[in-house]
């Protein structure tokens, strides 16, 4: 377990909540285990009905941990087994998913918004998935996701270019439904995951099957890009970019 991914259930709504503000709530291995155990966990409690994912004012993710991202790179290690897990985990996850972004979202704190179904933010909230500038390629199926949510050019300079979104621009390009002052955001998540929570639980499973489209096909994806990820982690811009990170306050 870890101190910085808590998990809590208030009525039919699972609270699963990223906390390491001092390092922007990145993502270690072990978060990434937690938050997947949070989520495959509503498997086996039918009394979830939907479940929330939050973050601290002013982060709700800053990506992977870029330490773990260097270590990876120097060891040959590749990308850790609970990246993987978490991300089948997302996909795989039979109940609704709220987010509550309040902040920074980066990497895979963007991406992991592509799985969810009902996404609020705050007008501060930024969207970057700068991993074309790490040397690296897009991840958690969002090479085939976000093409079919926000279209092909939408997500080019996404992905792609690394360009960043504000709160208007995400909403525009249907990253999140609905954009609040940043004191909001916590309620106004937490009344839609209740709402969600309150409809007929066999109706919303196979409506969002429905609508999700084939499981299979985004496994496969995010395995592909896995591999891809692997190789390019272990590339001399990706390892550049990592030391350029941690050089860059001294
Ligand atoms: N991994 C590890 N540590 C991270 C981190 C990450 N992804 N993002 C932020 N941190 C740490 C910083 O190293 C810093 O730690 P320190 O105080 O021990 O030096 C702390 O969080 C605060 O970050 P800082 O850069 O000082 O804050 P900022 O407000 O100036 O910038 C970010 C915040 C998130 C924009 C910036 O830290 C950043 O670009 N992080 C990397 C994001 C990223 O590329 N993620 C991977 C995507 S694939």
């Amino acid at each position: 377990m870890t101190p910085h991914v808590t998990v809590k259930d208030e009525g039919a709504v699972r609270l699963i909540r990223i906390e390491r503000p001092d390092k922007k709530n990145a993502l270690t291995s072990a978060m990434y285990d937690a938050l997947a155990a949070g989520i495959t966990g509503t498997k086996t409690s039918p009394e979830i009905r939907a479940v929330l994912i939050g973050g601290v004012p002013g982060a709700f993710c800053a990506g992977n941990d870029m330490e773990e991202f260097r270590q990876a790179a120097e060891t040959g290690e590749g990308l850790s087994d609970s990246v993987i897990r978490f991300l089948y985990a997302l996909a795989a996850c039979e109940r609704p998913i709220v987010a509550a972004v309040n902040g920074l979202a980066i990497g895979v704190g963007t991406t992991m918004l592509l799985h969810c179904d009902y996404v609020v933010a705050s007008r501060e909230a930024r969207f970057m998935t700068p991993f074309v500038n790490l040397g690296l390629v897009p991840e958690a199926a969002s090479s085939l996701i976000a093409p079919r949510l926000m279209g092909q050019r939408h997500a080019f300079a996404l992905l792609v270019m690394g360009e960043p979104l504000d709160a208007q621009g995400a909403l525009s390009a249907g990253l999140v439904n609905v954009v609040v002052d940043g004191g909001e955001v916590e309620r106004r998540a937490f009344e839609a995951a209740q709402k969600i929570a309150a409809l007929p639980p066999e109706a919303v499973l196979a409506s969002r099957r429905l609508m999700r489209g084939s499981y299979e096909e985004i496994l496969a994806r995010i395995d592909e890009e896995a591999d891809n990820f692997v190789e390019r982690l272990q590339s001399p811009e990706a390892m550049a970019a990592f030391k350029a990170f941690f050089a860059r306050k001294k």
